[in-house]
């Protein structure tokens, strides 16, 4: 017998062997916060009531109630332990949307596996991560923990997430289960309001939201949690299509579905359910295994089985996913913790791959005149001024709970220890924070500026301005940072922004007033050394933008893979409102889909990011004009470092489908490789697609790859030119 066939023996033995109460209690999982083991706890555990306790990370009380769930209850039946490991433990990667930044699938995954092995010494067996909601409205809160507008991306990093945890065995210590949420559509709220409605047509659910879910269940995802949204009409912890027809007919699923933190009982507030046994009966019918953090399962179900409501294959059913879980997890194994076999927190290792990740996590928007890199030879004093240079907590983004403030290296000391025995480094924060309005230190700052050789502005918002229910209707920077640029500007000196933040922001009132503009995100614990490396041309700047940077708020959803509209909007059809005639007829105005008050194109496009090397893309050619469904074909380019730096370039196959049964998207990516090009190096880069890869959900619901003409383009971003054509041709 191979594992999976023992592991399926050992679930059938195990569930014959359970009351119904018992499988009630593995359906359960219970908030375990309190910082030691409460008798109603220890109580729950020995009487087999609960399957999973959450927020515990200290190793004793983990460890202690581990003991008394295998020790003293009947069945010995070991716990998941739950965490929001989101990005990072005490050492803290960037933020998510950083970490997409980063193109770079390697690097995700060995920050999630730090993450892993750091939350392994507290106990934490499961961690709520990889977000992989596509996000395309920055207002969104939580667009902070994505991976971005995009599907392809999302779904390599979703992987690259899902395996870094999972490690290669996830039996072995070290290893933790994964959670992929939030299922599905999330990233759609209204206006970007946390928790609002959806509403997402099926094709687009399918061909855009679903298909990095799919990536992480077919990378072996052990668990997948439901979202607190409503998908057309039928909240996501009650949806059945969603969690029984596509997760399990459909994808085959045979991991664990866990509601998302009490958000059965709200199916009541959401008006679908008169009270919290009718919720019960949703979403377990629907095919919730676990209730996260609520009691409407362990109230409930068994009066719903005895009523005949719902039938115990169901039970045994979402019992035997979860205990699946348990045994691939070793935990029947070794359900102890013992830090010392692990490796040390904060370990060179860890710390090496913080900056590592944070290095190109950082995207260089704009660098006028090369005023980056700056020469610490050439200056004598250098202003620091900001309210985001010195802020080690705020760098480290949302979801950190268990970060460790204290590891944190801001910019500022980072800046110090690498070139202060060289310059004259002043530091001034100038407001107390980003949502500062009192501008009395604004004087003090030119000073600084006017006597320093340049400017470097940290500016941004704090960790609290993104994040779960942290949504902003005005993405701009916050307070009067925009006018603390404008006075620095100024003095005349050149000004570079270093922009730490949660999400994309609208930048147009500064984009003009900076000569440079390097955007961090929130970078984490090493977010300092990283930037400070990069300011000063140790390192070159390349991360890429994972989600378009909107002109003005109006512009959302903006998003590189649109739909071409019947009327696209180009640079000879738009007219500006500053310039209109008013008494002209009202079709005189370009009659296409762009805003008058702003214009069609983003202020940075998805896929952005520029270089202190230069890359030249040469050409790009296809294997062949032609081929048949089934076949693949080479896309490849030629590109040259055309500079005397070496540094790595993220390289961007991007494919549109011409005509297609239903509309198509203008530009979707279908390929990217970081790759490093040494100075005046020459490199070729293929790219292998499959007609599979060029599939899509058309009208009848089905998958397929439809015949005909497709564009090609390789480049350094979305907005690339450099363009190649192919057909695809039945297969006879
Ligand atoms: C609610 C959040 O939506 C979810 O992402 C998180 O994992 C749980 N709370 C647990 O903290």
């Amino acid at each position: 017998m191979n594992i999976p066939e023992i592991i399926e023996q050992r679930v059938a033995a195990l569930l014959a062997s359970m009351t119904l109460s018992e499988k009630i209690g593995q359906m359960s999982q219970v908030n375990a916060s309190e910082g030691y083991a409460p008798d109603y706890l220890a109580d729950g555990l020995r009487e087999g009531r609960i399957g999973s306790v959450l927020n515990v990370v200290d190793v004793s009380i983990v460890n202690e109630l581990q003991r008394i769930a295998v020790e003293e209850s009947r069945l010995g039946i070991p716990l998941m332990v739950g965490r929001d490991v989101i990005h990072g433990f005490k050492t803290i990667m960037p933020i998510p949307l950083g970490q997409a930044a980063t193109w770079n699938p390697a690097v995700v995954k060995q920050g999630a596996r730090i993450a892993a092995l750091e939350a392994a010494t507290c106990g934490v067996n499961w961690t709520f991560a990889p977000m992989i909601d596509i996000s395309r409205d920055a207002r969104w809160g939580r667009i902070a923990e994505s991976l971005g507008e995009c599907v392809l991306l999302s779904s390599e990093l979703a992987v690259a997430m899902v395996e870094g945890f999972q490690g290669d065995d996830m039996a072995a210590r070290g290893s933790i289960a994964a959670c992929a949420k939030h299922f599905a559509g999330y990233g759609a709220v209204e206006s970007g309001r946390d928790y609002a409605t959806t509403n997402i047509p099926e094709t687009k659910l399918r061909n855009v939201y679903l298909r990095p879910f799919k990536a992480a269940v077919d990378a072996g995802v052990s668990t997948l949690m439901t979202s607190f949204s409503d998908l057309n009409g039928i909240p996501a912890t009650a949806n059945e299509f969603l969690l029984r027809q596509v997760l399990r007919d459909e994808w085959s699923y045979d991991g664990f579905v866990v509601s998302d933190w009490d958000s059965i009982r709200q199916l009541q507030v959401h008006g679908l359910t008169e009270n919290d046994k009718e919720s019960a009966f949703e979403a377990v019918s629907a095919g919730v295994d676990m209730e996260m953090a609520g009691d409407a399962f362990s109230h409930h179900l068994d009066s719903l089985i005895e009523e005949g409501r719902v039938s115990i294959e169901r039970i045994d059913n979402a019992v035997a996913n979860i205990l699946r879980a348990k045994f691939r997890l070793g935990l029947f194994e070794d359900p102890y913790t013992n830090p010392e076999v692990l490796p040390p927190i904060a370990s060179e290792d860890a710390l090496q791959t913080a900056k590592q990740a944070a290095l190109e996590s950082v995207v260089m928007l704009k660098n006028d005149h090369a005023v980056l890199p700056l020469s610490a030879e050439s200056l004598q004093t250098v202003a620091l001024i900001g309210p985001l240079a010195d802020a080690p907590y705020q760098q480290l983004g949302t979801w950190i709970f268990d970060g460790d403030v204290e590891l944190s290296i801001t910019p500022m000391h980072a800046i110090h220890s690498l070139v202060g025995h060289d310059l004259d480094v002043r530091y001034l924060r100038a407001m107390e924070n980003s949502r500062s309005k009192a501008s009395d230190s604004f004087d003090e700052a030119v000073e600084i500026a006017q006597s320093s050789d340049v400017t470097v502005l940290f500016l941004g918002e704090e960790s609290i301005l993104s994040g779960e229910a942290h949504s902003r209707a005005d993405i701009s920077l916050p307070g009067d940072q925009a006018e603390l640029v404008r006075r620095i500007r100024e003095t005349g000196k050149p000004v570079i922004a270093v922009i730490l933040a949660g999400r994309p922001l609208t930048l147009t009132n500064i984009v003009d007033h900076v000569d440079a503009i390097l955007f961090a995100w929130h970078p984490g614990t090493m977010g300092g050394p990283a930037i400070a490396d990069i300011l000063f041309g140790l390192e070159s700047p390349s991360g890429k933008l994972p989600a378009t940077f909107p002109r003005v708020v109006g512009q959302i959803p903006i998003y590189y893979s649109q739909k071409n509209s019947g009327k696209p909007a180009s640079w000879d059809t738009i007219a500006h409102i500053d310039e209109i005639d008013t008494r002209a007829p009202q079709t005189s105005l370009g009659m296409s889909a762009f805003h008058l008050d702003t214009h069609f194109t983003p202020l940075f496009a998805f896929g952005h990011g520029l270089s202190y090397a230069a890359f030249e893309y040469h050409r790009i050619w296809t294997s062949s004009n032609e081929i048949a469904l089934g076949d693949s074909i080479t896309i490849s380019t030629e590109l040259t470092n055309q500079s005397d730096v070496a540094a790595d370039e993220v390289v961007q196959l991007y494919v549109r489908d011409l005509v297609a049964s239903i509309t198509r998207p203008v530009k979707e990516l279908k390929g990217f490789r970081r790759v490093h090009l040494k100075p005046g190096e020459t490199l070729t880069v293929e790219f292998l697609l499959h007609t599979d890869d060029l599939a899509f959900f058309g009208r009848d619901m089905r998958i397929t790859t439809e015949p005909g003409e497709f564009h090609a383009w390789i480049g350094g971003s979305s907005e690339t030119q450099l363009r190649a054509e192919f057909r695809i041709v039945p297969n006879n």
